[in-house]
């Protein structure tokens, strides 16, 4: 399979992040961009829930915000296509899924592989899906942790671009387990974004090879 260099057109890259939330891994971008950590512009946070609260970050941050509430949609593509008519004239480099809690069609999907990542709170394969953290917990596993990946047909199956593992301790809960993971989230969406924007991304089949490293250790997540 042929080898796909995945980069932005020119620096800063465009961005265009999704949410259906609190946004705290839209806050992680916002403040990664301002401190100088990340190279791009975020041009538009898109929500599919009126009542998100990263909204009101995006809005504190002056970054355009558009609500594309599923609800008023009677098919998943038709809800696709407005967002996807709503990112057509903005040139977007890499649509970022943060915390958006929305399975993608192919109808999505296709006209942008390769240009969308989504972070994930386990370690995929492991525990895809909603409730990650509760099904790892429930499961038993001693480490779990959070992903980034390229966003494939499947639900949580593409490409992994970086993954940061978190001990589980016998007395977490799903919310103490979800707390401490989420510190790496946002550490880890920072790199894989500024990586793009580095041109560092390559995708090989299901593979991503990191220009410049032989293992994700040397970043020092
Ligand atoms: C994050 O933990 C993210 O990994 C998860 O939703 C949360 C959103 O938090 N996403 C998924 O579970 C996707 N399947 P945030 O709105 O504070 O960024």
């Amino acid at each position: 399979m042929e080898k796909i260099k995945i980069q932005p057109k020119k620096l800063p890259a465009k961005l265009a992040v999704l949410i259906s939330g609190r946004g705290t891994n839209l806050q992680a971008i916002i403040d990664g961009i301002k401190g100088g950590e990340i190279n791009a512009t975020i041009e538009i946070v898109i929500s599919n829930n009126p009542n998100a609260y990263g909204l009101e970050r995006a809005k504190q941050a002056n970054i355009p915000t558009k609500v594309i509430d599923h609800r008023e949609f009677s098919t998943r593509e038709d809800h696709e296509r407005a967002i996807l008519s709503v990112l057509a004239p903005l040139d977007i480099d890499l649509i970022v899924l943060a915390g958006y809690m929305r399975i993608l069609t192919p109808l999505f999907i296709r006209p942008y592989y390769g240009r969308i990542i989504n972070i994930h709170p386990a370690l995929l394969p492991a525990f895809p899906g909603t409730h990650a953290q509760k099904q790892a917990l429930e499961y038993g596993v001693r480490i779990s942790g959070c992903t980034t990946h390229f966003v494939d047909e499947g639900t949580d199956t593409g490409p992994i671009i970086l993954q940061k593992a978190v001990y589980v301790r016998q007395d977490d809960t799903e919310e103490t387990l979800s707390q401490r993971i989420l510190k790496y989230e946002h550490i880890l969406m920072k790199k894989t974004i500024q990586l793009f924007c580095e041109g560092r991304l390559t995708l090989d089949g299901r593979k991503v090879i990191i220009e410049g490293i032989k293992s994700i250790e040397e970043l020092g997540l």
